[in-house]
């Protein structure tokens, strides 16, 4: 069975690592990879196909970036032929990127079948370009893989129940694949030059960076907190950065380091202050307080216990947060037993 795979974004290539290993291991599924170009800079692409060994994608489209309606537009296209090329069974999409509609929404107008990974996640924002994409896909896609129980009801709500399949969160899966890696590596995997004892930042939600207000305050709780906040940048941000922050000599910008790189950071750091999405869970399953610089969060299995503190870019809740006390519960098992992947490839093939 033929399954036609499309990723773009940074997100989508720590998911697709997950599953690609298992589909590719399993008889009777064929994957064709198809990287849309969303994502392009070596530090936001190429490392990690060769970091998480991820197969040479078997088309890149090259869309770079963009508008909404330019990007997502040149993907359609761009899906459409491949598909029609391939004509596979599936086309699996993930996440809630400009891909992931595009990939979903040029298959199903070819009535071929769509898989979502990460499906029934809700902000319940629709200021947030990711929630119109994860409406979207959801609605026409034809089996919906859902992480948590929360994204299961919210699809329930919608009248999705009968497309849906409890999977788990294949970031977990990835997680518990590389957190002994790391942790018996030892220092292999720290990013040279930084304090041992620091917070890790990360910030590129549209939210934040396409209000400069936002932007401000999310620097002046850094500066508030005084001890050294690790930043890396993501190429969105670094465009404002050179024009309208002040960098508070307590953050030290970096780059964007490798997907075992950040693990390693996470793992090692005081708090993590983060408006990814990707970036709260796995704060949450290595063991980190976290918290959101957002005003809401679709991961509401991390709240208990202060494990995850939704401040908006507020300084004053950031710095709060940041000096309130470390969760004393253990975290709950709520995205499943790490086993997402092998759900996901069972699930395509019964559908033969
Ligand atoms: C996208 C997703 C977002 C996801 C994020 C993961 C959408 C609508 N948004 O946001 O949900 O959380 O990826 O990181 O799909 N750029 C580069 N080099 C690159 C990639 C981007 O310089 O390799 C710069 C460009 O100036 C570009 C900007 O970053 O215009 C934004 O990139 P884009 O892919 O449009 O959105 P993200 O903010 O990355
Ligand atoms: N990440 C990374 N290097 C970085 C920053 C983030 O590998 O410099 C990883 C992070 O560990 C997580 C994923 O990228 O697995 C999250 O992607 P991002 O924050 O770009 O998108 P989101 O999850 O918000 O859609």
């Amino acid at each position: 069975m033929k399954i036609v795979s499309v990723i773009g974004a940074r997100p989508q290539f720590i998911k697709a690592a997950a599953v690609s290993r298992v589909l590719r291991a399993t008889a009777g599924l064929e994957e064709i990879l198809v990287h849309t170009g969303q994502h392009y800079d070596q530090n936001m692409s190429d490392i990690f196909f060769s970091q998480l060994h991820i197969p040479e994608p078997d088309y890149n489209l090259e869309v770079g970036s963009g508008s909404h309606a330019y990007q997502t537009g040149m993907m359609l296209q761009g899906i459409e032929d491949v598909l029609l090329k391939e004509k596979p069974a599936w086309t699996l999409v993930y996440g809630d990127t400009n891909s992931t509609v595009a990939g979903a929404l040029a298959a199903t107008k070819l009535h071929i079948p769509v898989a979502h990974v990460e499906a029934g996640l809700r902000s319940f924002n629709r200021m947030m370009p990711e929630e119109i994409n994860r409406i979207i896909t959801d609605r026409i896609s034809d089996l919906l893989f859902a992480p948590t129980l929360t994204a299961i009801n919210n699809l329930k709500h919608e009248g999705l129940e009968a497309q849906t399949v409890f999977s788990g969160d294949v970031m977990y899966d990835s997680v518990l694949y590389y957190r002994e890696m790391i942790v018996s590596g030892g220092d292999k995997y720290r990013t040279p030059g930084l304090p041992p004892a620091y917070h890790l930042a990360t910030i590129h939600r549209a939210e934040n960076t396409d209000h400069p207000e936002n932007l401000k305050n999310i620097f002046l709780a850094f500066s508030r907190i005084g001890s050294p906040v690790v930043l890396p940048v993501h190429p969105r941000t670094a465009r404002l950065l050179n024009t309208q922050i002040n960098i508070p000599s307590n953050v030290i910008l970096i780059e964007p380091v490798g997907y075992l790189q950040m693990l390693w950071l996470t793992m090692h750091a005081n708090k993590v202050l983060t408006d990814s999405g990707g970036l709260q869970k796995e704060a949450y399953f290595l063991g980190r307080q976290c918290i959101t610089m957002r005003t809401e969060t679709e991961w509401v299995e991390t709240l208990h216990d202060n494990w995850n503190i939704v401040t908006g870019p507020d300084p004053d809740k950031i710095v709060l947060a940041v000096n309130s006390a470390l969760p004393h519960a253990p975290q709950r098992q709520d995205f499943g037993d790490g086993k997402s992947a092998g759900i996901i490839a069972e699930n395509l093939l019964k559908s033969r």
